[in-house]
């Protein structure tokens, strides 16, 4: 059978974009990579069609397929519905049923991009660096986690750090797997010179190393040290396993590295099958659903088709493909294409949505 893929739209822009990777994936269809692909609704959409922002039956057929793919969920329209089923809500069962502990937040420069980056392009080009967060733990949702009040005009916050070694073993596992399907080279970043924790993620990263990923380099940054490293000499890295806090300010750096919003994908991945050893995976651009230009063919499809190129490359055992469809987009970016996203202050001619995304069909077609 063919493997499987779920598609959710979502809203504002999601459809636009995703409609532009409908041709990608029809395209691998016609070219010896068929899916058996799925459609459903999540986000605004589906609470106006259910009342809820995933249907049981959507959440079913999420579970059951080998990938999904996301576009953006929300939108001003939604703003006064109730909190359980606000579109974000849609996203969080995702995450939360599937329970995705993995965030894959790759940083990578495209050639014809690089004066987009904050940094110098001697410092980005060519720049190919994966971030993976664990998502489920940490200090975002240890206990305990309280405001109290100290009585003499004083509160005190306590938000707590906790991590068990199986947490920090699957997070770990995923980065050296990926690693292998990369440059094999992961670095675990922590504080252990202040935190327990650090301590332990230190130990269990070296303990998972030793057992099962022996032939993937390792090495070991201080978190503060690794954002240092990052600005300085980003290329220096290929993975980069990090917890939920750190991963969560070293991506949001990392993203700063390579450009627009309209250019990050990323992927969050849960536990391995214990029959097919393929991991349930959510893949989706890192944008919104941008309402300020939503309906207008003005939204750039390749954070969603950069996605797809992850689900390739992590989901189907297609590495090659994922290849291909990543040297479409730089094709078509080194020969001036544009979104609007993509034009500087000073102004040039862009295609529309739609436009680049032929444009990405063309040069998959030419490649
Ligand atoms: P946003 O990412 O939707 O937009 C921020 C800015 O970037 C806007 O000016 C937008 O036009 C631009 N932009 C975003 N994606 C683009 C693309 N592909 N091409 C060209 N320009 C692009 O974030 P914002 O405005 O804070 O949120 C809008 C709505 O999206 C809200 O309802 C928010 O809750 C929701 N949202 C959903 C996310 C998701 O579905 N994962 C993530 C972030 C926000
Ligand atoms: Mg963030």
């Amino acid at each position: 059978a063919n493997p499987t893929l779920l598609i959710l739209p979502g809203d504002g822009i999601g459809p636009e974009v995703m409609a532009e990777v409908r041709k990608v994936v029809d395209w691998f269809g016609r070219n010896g990579r068929p899916f058996d692909v799925d459609e459903d609704l999540v986000g605004g959409c589906a609470y106006d069609a259910h009342g809820q922002a995933i249907s049981d039956a959507a959440m079913e057929r999420a579970q059951a397929a080998d990938a999904v793919l996301l576009g953006a969920v929300g939108g001003p329209k939604w703003d006064k519905v109730p909190y359980d089923a606000r579109p974000e809500a849609g996203l969080l069962r995702l995450r939360k049923d599937l329970e995705l502990f993995a965030n894959l937040r790759p940083a990578k420069c495209f050639d014809a991009l690089a004066d987009f980056s904050s940094l110098k392009r001697e410092l980005v080009e060519g720049l190919d660096i994966l971030i993976v967060r664990e998502l489920t733990g940490g200090v975002y949702f240890g206990e305990p986690k309280q405001i109290t009040d100290l009585g003499n005009g004083q509160k005190r916050a306590v938000d707590t750090q906790v991590y068990d070694t199986f947490e920090i073993e699957r997070i770990s596992a995923v980065a050296f797997e990926l690693a292998r399907l990369r440059d094999n080279r992961v670095c675990s970043m922590e504080k252990r010179n202040v935190m327990k924790s650090g301590l332990l993620w230190h130990d269990v990263v070296e303990a998972t190393h030793a057992a099962r990923f022996a032939d993937v380099q390792l090495t070991h940054m201080l978190a503060d040290a690794g954002g240092m490293q990052l600005v300085r000499a980003p290329k220096q890295f290929d993975v980069i396993v990090t917890d939920n806090l750190f991963g969560d300010m070293l991506s949001d750096v990392a993203a700063m590295l390579t450009g627009s919003l309209g250019m990050l994908p990323s992927a969050s991945l849960g536990a391995p099958d214990p029959k097919t050893g393929r991991r349930k995976a959510l893949y989706e651009p890192v944008h919104g659903s941008a309402p300020d230009i939503a309906g207008q063919g003005k939204a750039n499809p390749i954070a969603c088709v950069l996605s797809f190129a992850m689900a390739l490359r992590y989901s189907f055992d297609a590495g090659a493909e994922a290849d291909r469809l990543e040297a479409a987009v730089e094709k078509v970016l080194a020969d001036g294409l544009r979104t609007a996203d993509l034009v500087g202050p000073g102004g040039g001619a862009t295609v529309s949505t739609s436009e680049m995304g032929d444009a990405i069909v063309a040069a998959l077609e030419a490649s």
